[in-house]
């Protein structure tokens, strides 16, 4: 396959065509396969990336419309052009009704040809386009998972913004994903082989913060025993990542200004202005606008700040892709956890998806990773949820944990252990189930019943070796 070049299948017996079709097709740019009947044609499509399809109506073996019905299919957006001998109108019609793209009657006209083939390639490319786009209806972006409209609005953003070095800033509330689009941005633009530098800025003391940003000299202040850069100047020519930016003192919030609109600053106690490249992005939970008004984040800064603003939904209301992210945090934490856990019930997915998620997506993360730790079985049950989730499913559900009686508690927690010892018996047995009574001093029947009470039968099945059937039905 030449790169590029669209590949053409021509099957037709008479070699006389097949030589002036190639010659003009080949003058045309394109990469031409020459087969004499249907079934080369065939074998031709199975081994190539075959673009278009032209075919000769009358072939000896498998003939035009056998090879068109056999290619569509193959792929049924394959454009197949039939050649079909002048006068022979009825066999046209039933060419196209077959799903043939066009047909040209012999001899045919150079020009009417390349007309063809031009618009069947482009309706070619445009179906192609159609389906990976179908396909990747995106739910997974950057890393960032979700097909909510509010995500898809997020990956849009960062499309637009990823390769200029227009500053960000993301606002969500705490737990929904605003480090992992800073570091998205940073990821995936030109400067991820330069550093990402994050700062909390609500964990620097007021005092420190502004050598921290810029940087020191040596005994610009009591215990500045030498000099040092600072975040800004770490950065250079990658990311800086200003998280809690409504924790910057006023003073701070001043010379940062500066520093966004200059791109130079001095270090603490020095006199000599460094300039650097630095892409900002800024985060907070809080809202700056009331800030401003408040008189503790300055207005300026919050517009150089804010060029593009990207918001982060609440997971309560996009609950949409609750779905998708139990998924994803399923997978992520079998393979951390070394487990196999293959999904969740309908029941637990349903409370997951009508809680209220004050911590966002980090909440539900944790949620799942206790979940996928507690889980035996090829599921996660409800009562594999922590109390505040599992009990909303309940009647008369405002219990709390501690609400919920002694006696369920200890059963739960004997039906944990149960569960845990016969699965590290049958694990020591190779899932020999006759061997794995006799270890746990159970007679094989009752192994086999309190096997199936713990929903373990089920989810061992194939693991277990010697496991009859006398308790089925
Ligand atoms: N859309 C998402 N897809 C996958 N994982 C996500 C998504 N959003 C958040 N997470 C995960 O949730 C956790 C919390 O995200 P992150 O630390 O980015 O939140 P945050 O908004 O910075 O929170 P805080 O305000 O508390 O600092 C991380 O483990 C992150 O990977
Ligand atoms: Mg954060």
């Amino acid at each position: 396959m030449i790169p590029g070049k669209k590949q053409i299948l021509v099957a037709d017996d008479e070699p006389n065509l097949r030589r002036v079709l190639g010659a003009q097709l080949t003058r045309d740019g394109h990469e031409v396969h020459l087969v004499e009947d249907g079934l080369a044609a065939l074998k031709c499509l199975t081994e190539n990336h075959i673009d278009l399809v032209i075919t000769d109506l009358k072939m000896p073996g498998l003939d035009g419309m056998g090879l068109l019905r056999k290619a569509l299919e193959m792929d049924a957006n394959l454009p197949v052009v039939m050649i079909t001998a002048h006068g022979t109108v009825d066999n046209a019609v039933e060419a196209l009704k077959t799903g043939a793209f066009d047909y040209v009657t012999k001899p045919f006209d150079q020009e009417e040809l390349r007309t063809i083939v031009k618009k069947a390639l482009m309706t070619r490319d445009l179906a192609a386009r159609d389906a990976t786009r179908a396909d990747s209806a995106p739910h997974s972006r950057y890393g960032i998972i979700g097909q909510s409209p509010a995500v898809l609005e997020v990956y849009s953003l960062i499309d637009r913004v990823v390769d200029s070095p227009t500053t960000v800033l993301v606002t969500g509330e705490s737990g929904t994903g605003k480090e992992l689009v800073a570091r998205a941005l940073h990821e995936s633009s030109a400067r991820k082989n330069r550093p990402f530098i994050k700062v909390n800025c609500a964990a620097i003391p007021r005092e420190l913060i502004e050598s921290e940003f810029f940087g020191h000299e040596r005994g610009a202040f009591t215990g500045a025993i030498n000099a040092k850069p600072g975040r800004f100047e770490l950065a250079s020519g990658g990311t800086l990542f200003l998280d809690e930016i409504g924790a910057i003192p006023l003073e701070t919030q001043v010379k940062l200004l500066r520093a966004l609109q200059e791109g130079e600053f001095e270090r603490v106690g020095g006199v000599r202005t460094i300039q650097v490249d630095v892409r900002l992005v800024a985060a907070t939970n809080a809202d700056l606008r009331k800030q401003i008004e408040e008189g503790t984040f300055r207005e300026d800064l919050f517009y150089r700040l804010n060029v593009v603003e990207v918001k982060l939904p609440a997971l309560r209301d996009r609950a949409f892709d609750i779905p998708l992210l139990v998924d994803h945090f399923i997978s992520k934490y079998n393979a951390r956890l070394n487990k196999s856990v293959q999904g969740i019930t309908p029941e637990a997915l349903s409370l997951l998806t009508s809680y209220s998620w004050p911590g966002n997506v980090r909440e539900l993360e944790n949620v799942i990773e206790r979940a996928v730790l507690f889980t035996d079985g090829p599921k996660v049950q409800v009562e594999h949820l922590p109390a505040e989730i599992a009990n909303k499913g309940r009647p008369g559900s405002d219990a709390t944990s501690q609400e919920v009686g002694l006696k369920e508690q200890v059963r739960a927690a004997m039906s944990q252990l149960e569960r845990q010892l016969i699965h590290k018996a049958l694990e020591q047995t190779g899932g020999n189930v006759t061997h794995t009574a006799r270890l746990l001093k159970l007679s094989r029947k009752g192994l086999q019943l309190k096997m199936k009470e713990l929903g373990l039968r089920d989810a061992m099945k194939q693991n277990l070796k010697d496991d009859d059937e006398l308790l089925e039905g």
